[in-house]
């Protein structure tokens, strides 16, 4: 049986590339260098690492991470059984033994002593030490591990340190420039470009009172409902309203003020 089979993507995860990322995780990929995603919610950070793992045809192992999290959640832990005991392989340690390509969603959300299991992982000793067990693992040769994080929530505490920090590449996500998200929105609703772009200048408008008000702006994601919506039939307006505006925020200025960009862009 195939270890990794539930994580396997037979279906091509359908990406807008922003830039050149697809190349340059090729390239981190081919010298099995650690990957770092940061950026917003809802911007495309998974959706890429699935595009990635998919084109490279490996299994993606995805964890997200929290902080009620231990290390023995990533590396397994022995169970109990009628018979005795077993072993248990732990997300990260099934992608690492058996070539997969490990996602670890929300690291900052782990705690630091959770997150130090992957040190050994991602340096030039690519190796996992599962103490409990008596067994230093040697990572397969697929074997890669992808983090990401929304540096906007970060807090003095959760915060990744240095050590960590500097064993991994890093690619800055943000929302995609307009055509690109109207691209996206197309694809992945089959909304009009026309109304598309509409739906995007409202976003733009929301992703404007970030700093001054709102934690976050309208995400791609968010987007995308909308056009989901719309779709379904629901006026702009309204879809608008219930999938991007209302979700985001229930401060009263900042509702209105979106509802005027709606007012002013959607009817
Ligand atoms: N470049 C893109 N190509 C195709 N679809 C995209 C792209 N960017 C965003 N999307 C759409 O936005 C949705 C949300 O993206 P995704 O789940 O990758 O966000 P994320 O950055 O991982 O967010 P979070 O930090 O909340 O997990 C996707 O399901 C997809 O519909
Ligand atoms: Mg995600």
């Amino acid at each position: 049986m195939d270890p990794l089979h539930d994580w396997r993507i037979t279906a091509e995860p359908r990406y807008q590339p922003q830039g050149d990322e697809v190349a340059l995780f090729e390239a981190a990929w081919a010298a099995r260098l650690p990957v770092m995603l940061k950026g917003p919610t809802g911007c495309g950070k998974s959706r890429f690492v699935e595009h990635m793992a998919w084109k490279l045809g490996r299994p993606l192992v995805t964890v997200a991470c929290n902080e009620d999290m231990s290390a023995a959640d990533l590396v397994g832990r022995f169970l109990l059984e009628p018979g005795g005991t077993r072993w248990q392989d732990g997300p990260l340690t099934l992608a690492a033994r058996h070539g997969g390509i490990c996602y670890l969603d929300e690291v900052v959300e782990a705690r630091q002593d959770t997150v130090v299991v992957i040190h050994a992982l991602t340096d030039h000793r690519r190796q996992l030490p599962l103490d409990k067990k008596g067994e230093l693992l040697r990572a397969h040769p697929d074997f890669q591990l992808v983090i990401s994080y929304n540096p906007g929530y970060q807090s003095l505490v959760k915060d990744l340190k240095p050590s960590t920090r500097q064993r991994f590449c890093a690619f800055d996500f943000d929302y995609p420039a307009a055509a690109q998200e109207a691209a996206v929105l197309v694809a992945e609703t089959g909304v009009a470009a026309p109304l598309a772009a509409q739906l995007i200048e409202v976003a733009h408008a929301a992703r404007r009172l970030k700093g001054h008000g709102l934690a976050e702006g309208i995400s791609t994601r968010l987007l995308v409902n909308a056009g989901t919506l719309i779709q379904r039939g629901v006026a702009p307006a309204a879809a608008a309203r219930m999938a991007m505006v209302q979700p985001i925020t229930d401060d009263a200025d900042i509702r209105e003020s979106l509802e005027h960009a709606i007012d002013a862009l959607l009817t």
